[in-house]
């Protein structure tokens, strides 16, 4: 374990349709706090939408970044100049929300003269876990999101194998997709699994795709379109029949999860025999219950350890962005004032593998 001065990093997450701002301190053996965690959702600006509006996304944040920033500081009792370093997501997302998160930043480092880290954020949702639990490397991560669903293996810091990811829909999305074709409202994954509660989960069996082929991607398009037209044969829909539909539908995705996850889990022995066995679940949809429970009964199983971050490291915020920052500063992977800002960034496409062991 390296051994470091503290560092206090200011982070800002605008990616998608959260403002989000945090400081947390990374002590010298590693471990790290949370300052503060600060979050305004948008979901009551998109919701006549249906779904998240880029324009809408992006002038929301300039409006209500600098008073976030301000509340992150103000509840972490410290001034700009308690800070180390200021960290922002500078991709993958909505391209105008990353510009204002990152520009912000920059403006911030230069003016305080102080190092800018600009964060990948599947990183960020990568190295959540070592926050809230400060677990060691390596281990299996399952980002399941908004807008990713794959099996990563974490060396380190920068330093990612990606072992499968869907062919089309995120898992996130397939629950949005599905609450919206229900009428059940944005975000969708909340909403299903609210659902899901009262339904019976076997009246309607809806496929597995790629269930029994022998590799860990994921696609969840054909089960989509299979809700869909069960949906359009018994409409209209009462609340039972939706709350059935939600079940089978959520059933067959964790079914899924489970299946891959063990295969997973025998690759990750298979690479890293010397190591215990460690299954990390980050994004939105480690939210879900009914996953997470799955999921442990299959680590259980597999004589691995789950670890899954609380519900609102796992969603969105800016805590995991300043987390990731200070991961980076640690290692002394500083960026420059001309980090571009990027729609599209592969996770294991990030250029230094910093490494950290
Ligand atoms: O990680 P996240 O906050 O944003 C992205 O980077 O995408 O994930 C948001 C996704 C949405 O698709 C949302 O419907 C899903 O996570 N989600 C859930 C639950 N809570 C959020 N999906 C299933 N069950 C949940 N309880
Ligand atoms: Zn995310």
């Amino acid at each position: 374990m390296n051994k470091q001065a503290p560092s206090r990093v200011l982070g800002i997450e605008t990616s998608c349709d959260e403002t989000a701002a945090s400081v947390v301190v990374r002590n010298s053996d590693g471990s790290g706090q949370i300052l503060s965690n600060i979050v305004r959702s948008q979901i009551r600006e998109h919701q006549p939408y249906g779904g998240v509006v880029p324009e809408l996304a992006a002038r929301a944040h300039v409006v209500h970044l600098d008073e976030i920033i301000t509340r992150a500081l103000r509840e972490a009792e410290l001034g700009f100049s308690d800070i180390d370093a200021i960290a922002a997501t500078a991709g993958p997302g909505l391209i105008g929300g990353v510009l204002v998160g990152l520009t912000t930043a920059k403006a911030l480092a230069a003016a305080l003269g102080k190092p800018l880290i600009g964060v990948n954020h599947l990183e960020a949702h990568a190295l959540t876990a070592r926050l809230s639990d400060n677990i060691a490397f390596p281990y299996l991560l399952l980002l399941v999101s908004g807008g990713h669903s794959q099996f990563v293996g974490v060396r380190g810091v920068g330093d990612y194998a990606l072992w499968g990811s869907t062919i089309d829909d995120a898992l996130g999305e397939a629950f949005d997709k599905v609450a919206k074709m229900l009428s059940l409202g944005h975000p969708g994954g909340p909403a299903v699994e609210k659902a899901a509660k009262t339904g019976d989960a076997v009246r309607f069996r809806f496929p597995r795709p790629l269930l029994n082929q022998d590799r860990m991607d994921f696609s969840f398009s054909g089960l989509k379109t299979a809700v869909r037209l069960q949906a359009e044969r018994i409409a209209p829909l009462g609340t039972k029949d939706i709350a059935d539909i939600c079940a089978g539908f959520q059933q067959s995705v964790t079914d899924i999860v489970a299946r891959r996850s063990e295969m997973a889990l025998i690759r990750f022995e298979t690479e890293f025999p010397e190591h215990a066995r460690t299954l990390v679940v980050a994004g939105g949809v480690a939210a879900n219950k009914e996953i997470a429970s799955v999921l442990a009964r299959v680590a259980n199983e597999a004589g691995a350890t789950l670890v899954v971050p609380p519900a609102n490291l796992c969603t969105d915020n800016g805590a995991m962005v300043a987390w990731a920052g200070a991961e980076r500063l640690a290692l002394g992977a500083v960026d420059g004032l001309d980090m571009a800002a990027r729609a599209r960034w592969p996770l294991d496409d990030i250029s230094m593998a910093v490494g950290a062991k």
